[in-house]
């Protein structure tokens, strides 16, 4: 797949206003900073496809791109921004679910989490609504880069003997925006959702 051709399509406020559920979409979830838009500028080889921000909870609407007619990227609205009233995040956690149940054409989740602090409660809801939903998870242990490699591969190894526990189709890798490690393993991934 060439996702240098990702395009912009729209920004949905609810997940009722999503294009239709056709063809295969791929979405990208996490924490608000877990790196969710630098992964996906990353694999679009584009600066600046998705908002990237230092402030957390930058991205609050569901932002797609469209790879082509019938494949689409999803950046999903950060999760867990202690700023955001109760409400608002008890309303995002049902649709968030109501997502990964109900949308068709959705085919592989992929959760971003900082390699420092992986498998927030929040992280492990949302594991389990996948699942549940019989979609296989990729989980990116990102900015990878933050780490040296005895550490990072500690991380690595954590994380993937506690993805066992989610009895899915949960693989682990690492990644980083900055250094493109994973960049190529993540790619592979998708291409297998894309193209089963
Ligand atoms: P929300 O949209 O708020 O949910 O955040 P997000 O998950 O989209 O995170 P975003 O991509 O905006 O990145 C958050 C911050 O982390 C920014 O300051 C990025 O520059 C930084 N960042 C993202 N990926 C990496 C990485 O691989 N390495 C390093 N060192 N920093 C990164
Ligand atoms: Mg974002």
């Amino acid at each position: 797949i060439n996702y240098q051709q990702a395009t912009f399509l729209t920004s949905a406020p609810d997940i009722r206003a999503l294009p239709l559920d056709e063809g295969i979409e791929v979405a990208f979830a996490g924490r608000s900073n877990a790196g969710k838009s630098s992964a996906l500028n990353t694999l679009t080889r584009q600066k600046s496809l998705a908002r990237t921000s230092k402030t957390p909870g930058r991205t609050q609407l569901i932002n797609v791109f469209q790879l082509n007619e019938h494949q689409r990227l999803i950046d999903l609205p950060g999760y867990g921004f202690a700023k955001v009233p109760l409400a608002v995040k008890e309303k995002w956690q049902r649709s968030l679910s109501e997502y990964l149940q109900k949308r068709t054409s959705l085919k592989g989740l992929v959760v971003l989490m900082d390699i420092r602090h992986p498998l927030k409660d929040l992280d492990q809801d949302l594991i389990h609504w996948a699942v549940a939903s019989e979609l296989p998870v990729r989980l990116l242990l990102t900015k990878a880069d933050k780490l040296s490699p005895g550490p990072r591969k500690k991380a690595l190894l954590e994380v993937t003997e506690a993805a066992l526990a989610f009895m899915g189709d949960v693989q682990v890798q690492v990644f980083s925006s900055l250094s493109k490690q994973g960049l190529p393993e993540l790619e592979q991934a998708l291409t297998h959702w894309f193209y089963p």
